[in-house]
């Protein structure tokens, strides 16, 4: 079987860097949905269905395990999709699939806490020590998953989202890196001013950030860390790998990347962050 990667465009790229480089030898198949990205701006609705999609896509490819290499379709849709929708799609093609996010393992990051752990909650009021800020699209921000689900596990940590309505598009296509500086330096004065100082720690919510992350380290205050989700989900997909021999990732170091959009090489700012030329085929 294969690895099937899934994002609206090129953000889940840099997901899939870090799990090519985790493991080289699996064989792996990207689809970005750039006939349809963004999702950032997009309803609900909308959302579930173009990722629902995207996975039947990638499991068509021989994928049995799909990582949503995307903020936006993991906090918006993957809890529907594998309540209402993947244990009958299971049943009526006959395989083990499954479909994981990147949502649980940025949260165990920034927690420092397994998933299973939600702190006992205690009626007594906790000074909030720790604030984390969070950039990502308008569809994360509005579905509040940072919010709670960190609330739930740490009640020291304080969380912040600053939607960034603008820049998932900006990078996809291949805005100047001065003009994507400028934008990020105005939604990180924003989130500063919002919480009366600049966060502690910073979540690049939005997989697209990831190619413009040094962007965001220089607009933060000097050594903020930042929470890196490509080296989370990579480390949470070898748990997983772990625990679920059944799903074998392969042995032929397969690539393929395929597009609902424009076939054929990715803009300049992916091939930088890439490392080389990058060939989409028609999805
Ligand atoms: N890269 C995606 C994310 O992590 C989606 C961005 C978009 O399509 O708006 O949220």
């Amino acid at each position: 079987m294969s690895i099937g990667v899934f994002d609206s465009g090129v953000g889940g790229l840099t997901v899939h860097h870090r799990l090519v480089d985790r493991f080289p030898k699996a064989d792996f198949v990207y689809l970005a949905d750039q006939a349809n990205a963004p999702y950032g701006g997009r309803s609900g609705e909308e959302i579930v269905e173009l990722t629902k999609a995207g996975c039947v896509r990638l499991f068509d490819e021989g994928c049995d395990v799909v990582v949503l290499a995307c903020n936006t379709a993991a906090s918006v849709a993957l809890r529907r999709l594998q309540q209402t929708w993947l244990p009958g799609y299971r049943r009526e093609v006959g395989r083990s699939l499954n479909v994981l996010g990147i949502v649980v393992p940025t949260i165990e990051a920034a927690t420092g806490l397994p998933w299973e752990h939600e702190a006992e909650r205690r009626g007594d009021k906790v000074e909030k020590l720790d604030i984390l800020g969070v950039f990502s699209t308008p569809a994360t921000a509005k579905s509040r998953v940072y919010e709670i689900e960190i609330d739930k596990r740490r009640q020291d940590v304080a969380v912040f989202s600053e939607p960034c309505p603008e820049l998932a598009r900006m990078i996809e296509q291949n805005a100047p890196r001065a003009e994507i500086a400028t934008v990020i330096q105005g939604h990180v004065k924003a989130l500063a001013t919002r919480i009366g100082r600049h966060p502690d720690r910073a979540i690049l919510g939005c997989t697209h950030y990831e190619i413009v992350a040094d962007l965001f380290q220089a607009a933060l205050p000097p050594g903020t860390p930042l929470i890196r989700q490509p080296d989370a989900t990579a480390d949470a997909l070898e748990r997983y790998l772990a625990r679920h021999p059944e799903f074998d990732p392969g042995t032929g170091g397969g690539r393929r990347f395929l597009t609902t959009g424009e076939p054929g090489a990715q803009n300049s700012l992916v091939e930088t962050f890439w490392g080389g030329p990058l060939n989409f085929e028609p999805a």
